[in-house]
């Protein structure tokens, strides 16, 4: 099995994944920090991109191209749009748009550039594993459309309009960019996001308090995956 990279947004996102490896070293590169060490038995390469789409592609390029992952697993928090979506839950991306891409004045639906695709779909068979590691934890996993864009969104206008347009669950700020580089670059990814807010007028409020907490359902089900990768 090759090296898996292990990604974040925020330094909360990645720490409870940081603290488990065993041989820790540290990579100065392109004004970040990737952390190489084992996990298990597992080689993994963590890093945190900083917020939204171009970090996100940025830091997905690096961990492919120059630390060599052939996998990558997204961990993060989420703002929930479908109503069964309570903070805490987690969802795992099945397909990931960029709700803030648009170039409708040419005809194309929102999402949408020529030569690309509205929906980038996740790997089947990392979400095959995870609904394994789901089902041996006793966790509700659940399934959905998550929509990214550079907008930290905190209005149920906002999230309505994304909702029926994409027919999307979730939103953060990241995913999709991670699927758009890991497509083109043929490598599997997978993206699990853990909820922290509503998306809606108390989202900030929400944020604040639910990020560390969400953030570590995210990353302890993240390391779980591994561990099961590792066993496949
Ligand atoms: N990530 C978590 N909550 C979010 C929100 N409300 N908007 C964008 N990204 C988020």
């Amino acid at each position: 099995m090759g090296k898996i990279a292990i990604m974040g947004a925020m330094p909360e996102e990645i720490e409870p994944i940081i603290a488990t490896l065993h041989d820790l070293r540290e990579t100065e590169y392109a004004a970040n920090v990737y952390y190489e060490g084992n996990y298990k038995g597992q080689e993994v390469v963590v890093a945190y991109s900083k917020i939204g789409k171009v970090f996100a592609t940025l830091t997905t390029a690096i961990l492919i191209e120059r630390f060599c992952c052939d996998k990558l697993l997204f961990s993060g928090v989420a703002g929930a749009i479908n109503k069964e979506l309570k903070i805490g839950d987690l969802i795992m991306a099945d397909g990931l748009c960029q709700h803030d891409l648009d170039i409708t004045a040419f005809g194309h639906p929102y999402g949408f550039v020529p030569e690309g695709d509205v929906c980038i779909w996740a790997d089947s068979w990392l979400k095959q594993i995870a609904k394994k590691v789901a089902y041996d934890k006793n966790l509700i996993l659940k399934e959905g459309i998550i929509a990214t864009g550079d907008q930290f969104v905190a209005s149920s206008e906002r999230k309505e309009w994304i909702r029926q347009t994409f027919k999307a669950d979730a939103l953060e700020m990241e995913g999709a960019a991670v699927a758009v580089v890991c497509a083109s670059l043929d490598v599997p990814f997978f993206v699990l996001r853990a909820i922290s807010d509503s998306a809606d007028m108390d989202a900030g409020f929400d944020f604040d308090e639910f990020l560390k907490s969400s953030a570590k359902l995210s990353a302890n089900f993240i390391l779980s995956m591994v561990e099961k990768l590792k066993n496949q």
